[in-house]
C-alpha cells in the first residue's frame, strides 16, 4: 500500500480524494474507518483511539492497490506491506493559524505543533520503512495542484530532491521555543 500522512492540519485531506482517484488506488480514511467502526474512547477530555483495534481493521481491509491517509498511519502498519509513504509537512507559524480556525485546545494544539517542529511523524515513518521508501513536501508555501503533481511524482517515479524542513532551526532563530515548548 502507499500512505500519506503528517500531522494534523498538513493538508493530507486536501489532496487525498484527488491522488487516489489519479492513480486509481482505493482510499482508506484513518479517521472514517475509526468513526465508522466507533472505536475511539474519551479520555481526559480528549478523543483516544485504540491503536491495536484499528491497526487489525486496516491490516484486514488493505491491499497492494490501497492508499492509507491519516497521522496514525505509521503506527498502523507493517515495513513489508508499505511501498512508499508521503509526510506532508507545514510551517508551525501557519499551522497555528489553521489550529486557531479549527479551535483546537491549548493542550491539543500545543501538542501537535510540537510534534511538527521535531518531526516525529516524519522520524517515525522513516524508522518503519526506511528513508527510500519515504519523501516529504512542505506544503506552507505550495498550491494545491502542485503538492499533488509532488506527491504523484513520488508514487509514479520514486525520490528526487526532498523539500528541506528545519521548523526547529526556524523557531529558534526568531526566538520562540518558549512559545511552542512552554513546558
Ligand atoms: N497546499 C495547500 N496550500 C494551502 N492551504 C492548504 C493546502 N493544503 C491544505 N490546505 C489548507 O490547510 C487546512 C488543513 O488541510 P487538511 O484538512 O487537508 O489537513 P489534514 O492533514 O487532512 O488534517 P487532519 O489530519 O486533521 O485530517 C485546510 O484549511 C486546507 O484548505
Ligand atoms: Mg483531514
Amino acid at each position: 500500500m502507499k500512505i500519506i500522512t503528517g500531522n494534523p492540519g498538513t493538508g493530507k485531506h486536501t489532496v487525498a480524494k484527488i491522488i487516489a482517484k489519479k492513480l486509481n488506488l482505493d482510499m482508506i480514511d484513518i479517521n472514517r474507518v475509526a468513526i465508522d467502526e466507533g472505536i475511539f474512547e474519551k479520555r481526559d477530555g480528549t478523543l483516544d483511539v485504540d491503536i491495536n483495534r484499528l491497526k487489525r481493521i486496516i491490516t484486514r481491509n488493505a491491499s497492494k492497490n490501497s492508499l492509507l491517509i491519516g497521522h496514525l498511519a505509521p503506527y498502523l502498519v507493517s515495513r513489508n506491506n508499505v511501498e512508499s509513504a508521503i509526510v506532508l509537512r507545514r510551517n508551525p507559524y501557519k499551522l497555528q493559524s489553521v489550529y486557531k480556525k479549527r479551535k483546537y485546545g491549548s493542550k491539543k494544539a500545543i501538542e501537535n505543533l510540537g510534534s511538527e517542529i521535531l518531526g516525529i511523524t516524519y522520524y517515525d515513518v522513516v524508522k518503519k520503512i526506511g528513508r527510500n521508501k519515504t519523501f516529504q513536501v512542505d506544503t506552507s508555501n505550495k498550491s494545491i495542484s502542485i503538492v499533488i503533481k509532488r506527491i504523484q511524482a513520488f508514487f509514479l517515479g520514486g525520490k528526487t530532491q526532498e523539500d528541506d524542513v528545519d521548523w526547529l532551526g526556524l523557531v529558534l532563530k526568531k526566538g520562540d521555543l518558549k512559545r511552542f515548548f512552554p513546558y
